[in-house]
């Protein structure tokens, strides 16, 4: 059976870094919608030039084009074995839309990663990124997960100048991957996190209760170091049947939403 997972979660829940690690153990791929917008923005192609200023600002890209986006994306055959969706969906017509790209398909198991507001905040002030390939500080390398963990002492998330840009303009640091330059993303400063986490809990309750009701529905605490977030993660995927212990009649209420 393949396991077709999507993590939910807002912004600095831990999606990416889970999301990375769980598709590597598996050998699945992860499909990350920022990663997809975050590398046509930085080919400068089409939609990257238009995606740009929405993502800039916080606000989300219309559904018609992520659409596109991840259907042409499952369709391929490396996703046919099972993927890890990181990002998407983010509305009910997503949702709606990911449900009908999986007709005939293995059923999927949604994972939300719960995370209060202000460990958020803290994390996506200090988050350094890859320019070149994108990779978070900890996956990087550089500085490792002491870099992520850290924050200035006085550092204050009000402040314009995150202590991502203080630190990468201070100390400028290499991707341990690529050897590229460690940089704040460019939707990580104050301002923009806070519109991000109001878009995202506009959208949160109509997301959730669209899956809540699934038996492959799971919340996990990603409030934990990532390594006890990834053992719930397995537990969570576990319970939900994503190791094959799901039945014909789980499997059935999954692909079509029924309440259990
Ligand atoms: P996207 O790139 O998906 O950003 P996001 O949802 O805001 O989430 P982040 O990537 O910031 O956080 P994450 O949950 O992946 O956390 P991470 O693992 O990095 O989307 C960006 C933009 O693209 C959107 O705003 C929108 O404009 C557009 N977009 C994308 N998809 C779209 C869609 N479907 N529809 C419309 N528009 C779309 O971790 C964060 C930090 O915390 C890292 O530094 C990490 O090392 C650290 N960390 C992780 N886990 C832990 C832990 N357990 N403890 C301590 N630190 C941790
Ligand atoms: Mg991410």
């Amino acid at each position: 059976m393949a396991l077709n997972l999507i993590m939910l979660g807002p912004p600095g829940a831990g999606k990416g870094t889970q999301a990375e690690r769980f598709a590597r153990t598996r050998g699945i791929p992860k499909i990350s919608t920022g990663d997809i917008l975050r590398e046509a923005v930085h080919t400068h192609t089409e939609i990257g030039t238009r995606a740009k200023a929405i993502m800039d600002r916080g606000e989300l890209v219309s559904d018609d084009v992520m659409i596109g986006i991840v259907k042409e994306r499952l369709d391929r055959s490396d996703a046919l074995a099972g993927f890890v969706l990181d990002g998407f969906p983010r509305t009910v017509t997503q949702a709606s839309a990911l449900d009908d790209i999986m007709t005939g398909r293995d059923p999927l198991i949604v994972v939300d990663i719960v995370v209060p507001e202000a460990e958020l905040v803290r994390r996506l002030a200090s988050r350094l990124i890859c320019e070149d390939c994108g990779a978070n500080a900890a996956m990087a390398g550089a500085d490792g997960d002491a870099a992520d963990a850290m924050v200035m002492p006085g550092a204050n998330p009000a402040a314009s100048e995150t202590v991502a840009a203080v630190r990468a303009a201070a100390e400028p640091q290499r991707c341990r991957r690529c050897g590229g330059r460690l940089v704040q993303r460019s939707d990580d400063n104050d301002l923009v996190v806070r519109e991000r986490l109001k878009v995202y809990q506009r959208q949160y309750e109509p997301l959730v209760e669209y899956y809540r009701g699934r038996p492959t529905f799971r919340s996990i605490d990603g409030a934990q170091p990532p390594d006890n977030v990834a053992a719930d993660l397995h537990a969570a995927i576990e319970a939900a049947g994503g190791n094959g212990a799901i039945g014909a009649r789980g499997v059935r209420a999954a692909r079509s939403g029924v309440r259990s």
